[in-house]
């Protein structure tokens, strides 16, 4: 029940309330979610899987895993997921700040934007400059601080009241959503009624979208669910554990879309134009509207900080227990070293969200594509017996199951990682030559 809860607490985070509605606004809506949850069931499921079973098997660090159940240069592919942390970590934990910013509002002052240029000065107001800058340091001050003391059972506790809550307020927004908004019939149509000449149309730019949020949401492909699994017992059935953990973490995400759309209708914004602020601007302007919102408002944005400090933990333990294990530092150490370079690395993002998208894009598009495809391949090609083996451990009967994953994982699932890599850096490329240099030319 500890590992389920501190995997919950790793996968709901920033990526299911923050991120997926955003993505899904910008990229057509309901033709992302059709993408989106296809790859979730296709490939995602299999590849929590891939990672639970090197976890399970080794019972060790990412880095020491792969190194012992493949050999020394596999503790390269180790690198490249810590790499990944602290780039995706120095993000996150911005972004972490800007909830907890709102909380602080709804506290002390309570929510009163409702035109969209208040909505967006206040958005302007948290999202940069210094108060962005203290949120963020409070935050992996927080986050560093439960690393060093290594509280385990505050997180399970905390998995235990976010979780529901969350689902709770989420559930009630959508039903006033559905009763209140009078747009809200144009916003299901939006998310909900695919278009399949748009998705042939576009799935160059749907597939590696789907596939960054997917990895990102799961927690895939920087060797957290590693991790998370090397503390599992053998009585385990690992297949039912991640249908759990995948199923709650894809319900969350949708459910926060039928709270976002028909709020964006309502204040006639245009869907595709959307970004990093819709969450932000849709759900100030409900809690703003709705009676008792204010109270409303700072559960759910304390809550949601909450639930990323879970997923945080998760990348910093990672982080921290790299730094513990290769240069055998001190627990307080390795940790405080960890979570000051993050916080460093964060600081750009607290000035221009042009950074935002120079790192998000890294993280999400390239890195944890990568990663995940190359977890695919080691357990795939190099251990497969070893994979089989692990998966069926604690299994009462699950017939050819087993062996339809481990090829879905050794061909088709790596051909489709290989192509969505392969979009996703040719389109983080396009990114950095127009936008960014664009931006760095003034
Ligand atoms: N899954 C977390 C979220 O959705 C983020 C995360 C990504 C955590 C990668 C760990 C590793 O917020």
């Amino acid at each position: 029940m500890g590992f389920i809860l501190a995997a919950v607490g790793s996968a709901v985070g920033l990526g299911n309330i923050w991120r997926f509605p955003f993505q899904a606004g910008a990229e057509g809506g309901a033709a992302f979610l059709f993408v989106y949850l296809g790859f979730i069931a296709l490939i995602g499921f299999p590849a929590i899987l891939v990672e639970f079973v090197i976890g399970r098997r080794t019972k060790r660090n990412p880095v020491g895993a792969l190194k012992e159940l493949g050999g020394d240069r596999w503790k390269y592919v180790g690198g490249i997921f810590v790499v990944t942390g602290f780039v995706l970590l120095s993000y996150y934990s911005v972004v972490a700040g800007w909830f907890f910013q709102y909380f602080i509002t709804g506290l002390f002052e309570g929510y009163t934007a409702t035109t969209p240029e208040e909505l967006g000065a206040a958005f302007g107001a948290a999202s940069s400059g210094t108060s962005a800058l203290l949120a963020h340091a409070a935050f992996m001050i927080a986050v560093t601080g439960i690393i060093v003391a290594g509280i385990r059972s505050g997180i399970e506790i905390a998995v235990k009241v976010m979780v529901p809550g969350i689902l709770f307020i989420l559930l009630g927004l959508a039903a006033y959503g559905a009763f209140a908004i009078p747009e809200a019939s144009q916003a299901y149509a939006y998310y909900l009624q695919p278009d399949f000449s748009v998705i042939a149309e576009n799935w160059q730019t749907l597939l590696p979208a789907a596939a960054g949020q997917a990895f990102f949401t799961l927690s895939l492909g920087m060797g957290v669910m590693i991790t998370y699994a090397s503390y599992l017992g053998e009585d385990r059935n690992l297949a039912e554990d991640a249908a759990v953990i995948v199923s709650l973490d894809t319900f969350i995400a949708v459910l926060v879309g039928f709270v976002v759309f028909p709020f964006i209708f309502q204040a006639g914004a245009d869907p595709t134009e959307v970004g990093p602020d819709a969450i932000f601007v849709s759900l100030a302007q409900a809690f703003a509207t709705i009676p008792g919102g204010r109270l409303l408002g700072v559960v759910f944005f304390g809550m949601v900080v909450i639930a990323a400090l879970s997923s945080a933990i998760s990348i910093l333990e990672m982080l921290a227990s790299y730094l513990i294990d290769e240069f055998k530092w001190e627990r307080p150490k390795a940790a405080a070293a960890a979570g000051l370079a993050v916080f460093v690395l964060g600081i750009p993002v607290t000035i221009d969200l042009v950074f935002l998208d120079l790192f998000d894009g890294l993280a999400d598009s390239v890195l944890l594509v990568l990663g995940a495809l190359l977890v695919v391949l080691f357990v795939g090609w190099v251990i497969p017996e070893d994979g089989l083996d692990e998966l069926t451990t604690g299994v009462e009967n699950i017939g050819s199951l087993g062996s339809i994953w481990l090829w879905a994982v050794r061909i088709p699932i790596a051909i489709v990682l290989v192509i969505s890599l392969y979009l996703g850096a040719t389109g983080y490329l396009e990114f950095l030559a127009d936008d960014f240099l664009g931006w760095l030319n003034g």
